[in-house]
């Protein structure tokens, strides 16, 4: 390999991540979230236009700002996540989906701003589920047998009283059915909007786990190493 092959291992590829955490509409004012910082996609973004890539990122709502000349769409919710990343899915080599996509939205959305009323019971909240975007684009491109070469998904999980962390990430990549799986280790205050992250990247193809901590830009570098080296 040339020098700059090895410096820029993702040289010539086209990276779709995507980013942040989306917001479901309650009403014109208010909104379901989550507390995704979108810190680590826009470090993984960063990292991947570093090894040479050509990067796009779908970004939902981030604390941070998108990363200086990588082209961007902006989206709020779950269902438009999904259309930005299936259309920007068919041109990439690589879709890393590092959002922090709703599971459920509200069954409905108000047109007009929910008013307390004394003349009436409190509202209740219905939820519907989310379509599951990584599992789309696994199954778009078995069933149309073209598509991006690899697919990365993310888990935050707790370990619990049922089971450890590793475990439930295994038992995600094969539900999921992508290529890797980055695992993040997340308690009470670890991990959302802190700059310092451990994550382990699992293979669909096996082998143990690569496993390392550090700051979220340095986990960016070893996930983009991965990706490079799982390409290759
Ligand atoms: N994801 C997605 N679409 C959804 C939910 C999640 O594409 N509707 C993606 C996330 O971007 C992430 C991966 O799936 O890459 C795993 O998300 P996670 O929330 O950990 O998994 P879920 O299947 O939603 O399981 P859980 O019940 O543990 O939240
Ligand atoms: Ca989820």
């Amino acid at each position: 390999r040339s020098a700059a092959a090895a410096n820029m291992p993702l040289l010539g590829k086209r990276v779709v991540v995507t980013a942040g955490g989306t917001r479901e509409p309650l009403d014109p004012v208010r909104y379901l979230g989550n507390r995704s910082s979108g810190k680590q996609g826009v470090a993984l973004a960063r990292a991947a236009a570093a090894a040479g890539a050509e990067v796009e990122l779908v970004a939902a709502h981030m604390d941070v700002a998108p990363p200086e000349g990588v082209k961007t769409t902006r989206v709020e919710t779950a269902l438009q996540l999904r259309s930005a990343a299936i259309d920007a899915a068919e041109r990439a080599d690589v879709v890393i989906m590092a959002a922090a996509v709703a599971d459920f939205r509200p069954a409905e959305t108000a047109e007009t701003k929910i008013k307390k009323r004394d003349d009436a019971a409190d509202p209740v909240i219905t939820l519907v589920r989310n379509p599951d975007i990584l599992q789309e684009l696994v199954r778009l491109r078995s069933d149309s047998g073209q598509g991006p070469a690899l697919i990365v998904g993310f888990a935050a999980e707790t370990g619990d009283s049922r089971g450890d962390v590793l475990e439930y990430a295994r038992q995600k990549l094969r539900r999921k059915g992508c290529d890797l799986l980055v695992l993040n280790q997340v308690g009470r205050d670890l991990v959302f909007g802190q700059d310092s992250t451990t994550v382990s990247i699992l293979r669909q193809a096996g082998g143990e786990p690569r496993t390392f901590s550090g700051t979220k830009d340095e986990a960016a570098g070893m996930i983009i190493t991965a990706v490079a080296d799982e390409l290759a």
